[in-house]
């Protein structure tokens, strides 16, 4: 078994408020336990070119309160070759890294797995504000980002509320409407688009007529990114000819992603860097740290990324080819649970939005 001297850690993908929480905690969990911990620079990106420097408790110290990454992100198509892995893989070896934490979203993942089938041992956290890890209940991230849409949305109303308008927000979920379910939830939208429940354009025209003719001045409508580019824009049109109602559109885009991470995050990052730490050094491999029903666990990657696929309906034939029955039952049974949850919370969106 592998005497662990060196991890390395390293952020990629879109980045997500709390990654620095998550490094101090990384840093600060192996140092304790004597390892030490290289930073990895620019996710993959700085795997293959060697852009790597040692990490010391002090300097990780008062990261956790800033958001955007220290390490900073990049994408990397070149890590998806032959050739960018073998250096990748060289670079480990050369500066003695024995195992690495990556965190990021699905596309992280798939990398990790790659490393780790080639000796590497690499364990991945969550770090996306989408929310859309299927096999974890909770990603990094995202509880700040709701919070800034949540805080956009207090502003826009007030202006709404004077002007007896309605505003269209779009907020980020690529593939993914958990962002504009909860925030819509939260701020009173007066209809919530994404892609996993459709509402017809007609029934948000009606609805908003109704709550107009019962006197209601102001509306917020959250749309998802995951809509389509044209969504939002051509609803605020129809809002207006359609319904009479004076509308605007704002897309909050990437405002979403940076600040101050709130406590949920500070607090997923303390306990899944250090849980992370736990694993590499037990000698654990290719799994990600997941939430559900509040208690850490892990899941294979592989289980993790097809488990993604069933839930975004997305499987091809074969995926699951390498998963016992009972594997596969307990994925279906836990994308019921999930689908489910997701049209409830949908379902009393429309309640309160309608009355
Ligand atoms: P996220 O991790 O947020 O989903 P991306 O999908 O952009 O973000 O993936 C981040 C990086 O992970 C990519 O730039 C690439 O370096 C690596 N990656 C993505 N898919 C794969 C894959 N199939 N095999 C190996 N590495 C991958
Ligand atoms: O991190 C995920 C995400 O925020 C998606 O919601 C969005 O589509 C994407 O990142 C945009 O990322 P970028 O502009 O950095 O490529």
């Amino acid at each position: 078994m592998t005497t662990f001297r060196k991890i390395g850690v390293l952020t990629s993908g879109g980045d997500a408020p709390g990654m620095n929480s998550a490094i101090r905690a990384i840093t600060r969990s192996a140092l304790a336990r004597g390892v030490e911990v290289v930073g990895i620079y620019k996710g993959y990106t700085g795997l293959i070119s060697g852009e790597l420097r040692d990490l010391t408790a002090a300097e990780v110290e008062h990261i956790g309160s800033t958001g955007g990454t220290m390490l900073y992100s990049d994408r990397c198509p070149e890590f998806k070759t032959e050739e960018g892995m073998a250096k990748a893989i060289e670079t480990c070896k050369k500066n003695h890294i024995d195992g690495i934490v990556a965190i990021g979203g699905d596309g992280t993942f798939r990398g990790a797995t790659d490393l780790s089938i080639r000796g590497i041992p690499t364990i991945g956290l969550t770090g996306t504000i989408d929310n859309d890890i299927s096999s974890s209940d909770y990603t990094l991230g995202f509880d700040t980002a709701m919070n800034t849409v949540l805080a956009a949305a207090d502003r826009l109303r007030d202006t709404c509320e004077s002007h007896a308008r309605c505003e269209v927000i779009e907020v980020m979920g690529r593939d993914a409407g958990y962002i504009a379910l909860q925030t819509g939830l939260a701020v009173g939208a007066s209809a919530i688009f994404v892609k996993e429940c459709p509402l017809e354009v007609e029934t948000c025209l009606e609805r908003l007529k109704a709550l107009r003719a019962k006197g209601q001045r102001s509306f917020i409508v959250i749309v998802s990114e995951s809509m389509g580019p044209d969504f939002g824009e051509a609803l605020v049109s129809r809002i207006q000819n359609e319904a009479g109602i004076d509308s605007r559109f704002i897309r909050l885009a990437h405002m979403v992603r940076g600040g101050v991470p709130t406590l949920r995050d500070r607090l997923f990052a303390a306990r899944t860097g250090d849980f992370a730490v736990d694993l590499i050094l037990k000698g654990e491999s290719n799994l990600v740290v997941v939430e559900q029903d509040g208690a850490l666990k892990t899941v294979e990657i592989k289980y993790a990324l097809m488990l993604d696929r069933m839930y975004k309906g997305k499987l091809k034939d074969g995926d699951l080819d390498s998963f016992t029955p009972a594997q596969v039952e307990e994925m279906k049974a836990f994308c019921a649970r999930k689908h489910a949850e997701f049209n409830d919370m949908m379902d009393v969106a429309n309640t309160l939005a309608k009355a």
